[in-house]
């Protein structure tokens, strides 16, 4: 056969065993038989030949012609005749894929358990900015000029003068500005430290805030509601610790430790007596309103309950870690 001829027609063969739609049949038709065609590109040389050379090629040529109409009639009929939906390997009776879906962070489930406990104790949830003023952050909280924790090294400060807070507490006074007593509310969320981080240190955590106030609110009534709280989320045996301590914004102040089995005493949050002058900036008589406050970290109470050993995995987005929870 002539070479021109014979390349077109494994050219053509090949193309056609790999229709497998009417969309690729067409597209055979348009390239191979059609009048823009590369049979027709043969044609039209066939035409510039001479004598016998000319019979030769018009003889393969014709041949090519006829062997490709017919095998795209195949084609076609077979075609015609396929099933709708039959693409390989799809089987309409099988079960769907289910999407996965996704899960609570442990964060956020240990924000919501802990929610859920004073919730039913009467304490109302609510937010606050993470943006905040020294106002908020310090001074309304009876925290000096002079404290460490001012100090740039201890809180992010904006360029405009502002602070990503560093405690809940801001939530406090909030409150107690948009509200009278009587008041119980816990305020979860997220604080900035620029701390180094490590296994223990973030630069961002989390942190619930709880305040009660009303016109006798006594120091009794904290011990009772912190005990409440911490045998209902570590178990009905947990042993309880108050130790004094300093907080400006409360007085007396404590820090409340849980007995954890090989670690002896942890502390797991502070507390205290709302101080007067807490209640003087919010515009609040000290002498007719009491109130208790405390705070407490959420990662280090999901650590210790779920043996968690490094902060940093909260953070990562490992989903090996996440679906643990
Ligand atoms: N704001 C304190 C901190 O970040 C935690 C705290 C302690 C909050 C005592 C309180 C409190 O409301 O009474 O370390």
């Amino acid at each position: 056969m002539e070479p021109m001829v014979e390349d077109l027609a494994r050219e053509a063969r090949q193309f056609l065993s790999r229709v497998d739609s009417s969309i690729a049949l067409e597209d055979f038709r348009i390239a191979y038989l059609g009048k823009k065609s590369k049979l027709n590109g043969l044609m039209e040389h066939l035409k510039t030949l001479q004598g016998e050379e000319r019979r030769l090629f018009g003889i393969a040529a014709n041949a090519l012609k006829k062997e490709l109409e017919a095998a795209f009639e195949e084609k076609k009929s077979s075609l015609g005749t396929e099933r709708p939906v039959s693409r390989p390997g799809f089987d309409p009776t099988l079960a769907g894929v289910r999407p996965s879906l996704g899960r609570i962070h442990p964060i956020t489930q240990t924000i919501q358990e802990i929610s859920g406990i004073f919730r039913r104790l009467g304490f109302e949830r609510v937010d606050g900015p993470e943006i905040e003023t020294e106002f908020y952050n310090f001074t309304a909280l009876n925290i000096p000029l002079d404290h460490p924790s001012r100090d740039g090294f201890d809180t992010f400060y904006t360029s405009s003068g502002q602070l990503l807070r560093s405690q809940t507490s801001t939530v406090q006074i909030r409150v107690m500005q948009a509200r009278k007593p009587p008041l119980r509310i816990i305020a979860p969320g997220r604080v900035y430290r620029p701390d180094a981080v490590d296994a223990s240190h973030s630069f961002m955590f989390h942190q619930i805030e709880g305040l009660m106030v009303d016109e006798s609110v006594t120091f009794s009534d904290l011990k009772g509601i912190l005990h409440l709280f911490l045998r209902e989320l570590f178990g009905a045996d947990t042993k309880i610790r108050f130790r004094p301590h300093f907080f400006p914004f409360t007085e007396p102040s404590v820090e409340v430790d849980i007995r954890w089995a090989q670690k002896g005493w942890l502390e797991i949050l502070g507390a205290g007596a709302v101080h007067p002058n807490v209640f003087k900036a919010v515009g609040y008589d000290p002498k007719s309103v009491q109130g208790f406050a405390f705070g407490l970290g959420v990662e280090r109470i999901a650590m210790l309950r779920h043996g968690i050993p490094d902060i940093r995995l909260f953070y990562e987005n490992d989903m090996r870690f996440l679906e643990q929870f």
